[in-house]
């Protein structure tokens, strides 16, 4: 048995949990989260320095309560985690130092841990866990990415957006639809009651120097700018922006294009399972075409539970787990973070000798 304290605070959420690993079994035995964004929502995105100072404000709270939480003792801890990579160093800074300190001060070892693959392990705390290799679809504010997750933690990048990531383009709409920051739960809510087939919006294709295009990339920002110019078009007109409408079809079209190009990748490679997480995992129209596609295609589709899509610990604590569990070494206690580190080269995140940052 193996228990990990995990802490998250790459971007706007203050996150802790505690994790066990038990008889084969990822167990969340706390997961407290601290959203920030309610303030953020005023200034229409992230604030960096205010994420930071909102970080540390919570850190000590969200400690006490995930302790209170878990029912277990300090002294039970056989390891601390924290994301160092990718995010906003600032805020990246406040959950390293604290796991650092913690790690120092009661001589127990740190891991840094990458955000995506963070991401990447929240499949691990559901009920039905896939085996390597599969295909991930790792869809967040940040990252829209199709990435072969390989045995030994080999990752490799076959697919991404050229321009806007998926969460980005439900922010980027929903206010300019003038709903509230994050974009993706405020559609999601009015497009519940919107038709879908009401606008035909772009699904946006990414040209091949040669001609053609790239079968497994992205691009969103097309089907924005598409949103933006029939929203002016009926200003314009002077007629009532028929905001559901357009937020059900806009999801539509995001969800359609997702599903279609991964499945497409997990077919032209003959691979039989498809993985999905990040927040737009959280989507339900998404979720719900995903299950249905892939079981008609013979595709076994593993869905990261809706509670672990957006940032949280827990995930930090299972891919702390699953590296522990796999006999990796520790993070070097100089291991400071970094706004961008490439996935692929995570391994190096254990390099204790040599720190990549
Ligand atoms: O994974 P995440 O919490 O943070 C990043 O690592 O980026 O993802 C946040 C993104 C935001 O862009 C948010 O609008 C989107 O995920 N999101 C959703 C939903 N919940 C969160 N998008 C669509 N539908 C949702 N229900
Ligand atoms: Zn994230």
């Amino acid at each position: 048995m193996q228990t990990v304290l995990a802490l998250e605070t790459s971007c706007d959420e203050t996150a802790v949990a505690v994790v066990q690993f038990k008889g084969g079994k990822f167990n969340v035995l706390a997961n407290c989260v601290a959203s920030q964004a309610a303030e953020h929502s005023q200034w229409g995105g992230v604030v960096p320095e205010i994420a930071s100072r909102r970080h540390l404000e919570n850190m000590p709270l969200l400690l006490k309560e995930a302790f209170s939480a878990s029912g277990i003792a300090f002294s039970n801890i056989n390891a601390i985690a924290s994301t160092v990579t990718p995010g906003l160093q600032g805020a990246l800074l406040v959950g390293s130092v604290t796991a650092r300190t913690l790690s120092c001060l009661y001589n127990l070892p740190f891991l840094g841990i990458h955000h995506l693959e963070g991401h990447l392990s929240s499949v691990l705390l559901s009920d039905k866990i896939p085996t390597p290799p599969y295909l991930v679809l790792l869809v967040s504010g940040g990252h829209t990415e199709l990435i072969m997750a390989k045995k030994n933690f080999k990752y490799e990048r076959v697919g991404r957006s050229h321009d806007d990531a998926a969460g980005e383009a439900f922010d980027k709409v929903a206010r300019l639809l003038g709903l509230a920051y994050p974009g993706g739960p405020a559609i999601e809510k009015i497009a519940s009651n919107g038709d879908s087939k009401s606008f035909a919006f772009p699904k946006g294709k990414v040209s091949k120097p040669g001609g053609g295009f790239y079968p497994y990339d992205f691009s969103f920002s097309g089907l924005k700018t598409a949103v933006l110019r029939t929203v002016e078009s009926i200003n314009t007109k002077g007629g009532e922006v028929p905001i559901a409408n357009i937020a059900a079809s806009f999801e539509q079209v995001v969800a359609e294009v997702l599903v279609e190009r991964s499945l497409k990748y997990v077919r032209d490679y003959g691979l039989n399972s498809l993985v999905m997480v990040g927040g737009v995992a959280a989507n339900a129209r998404l979720r719900n075409l995903m299950e249905k596609q892939a079981s008609s295609q013979n595709i076994d589709v593993y869905i990261a539970p809706k509670a672990f899509c957006t940032d949280n610990a827990a995930m930090i604590g299972s891919a702390a787990l699953t590296r522990l569990i796999s006999g990796t070494t520790f993070s070097s206690i100089d291991l400071g973070v970094s706004a961008r580190f490439q996935l692929d080269q995570s391994e190096l995140l254990y390099k204790i000798d040599e720190p990549p940052f």
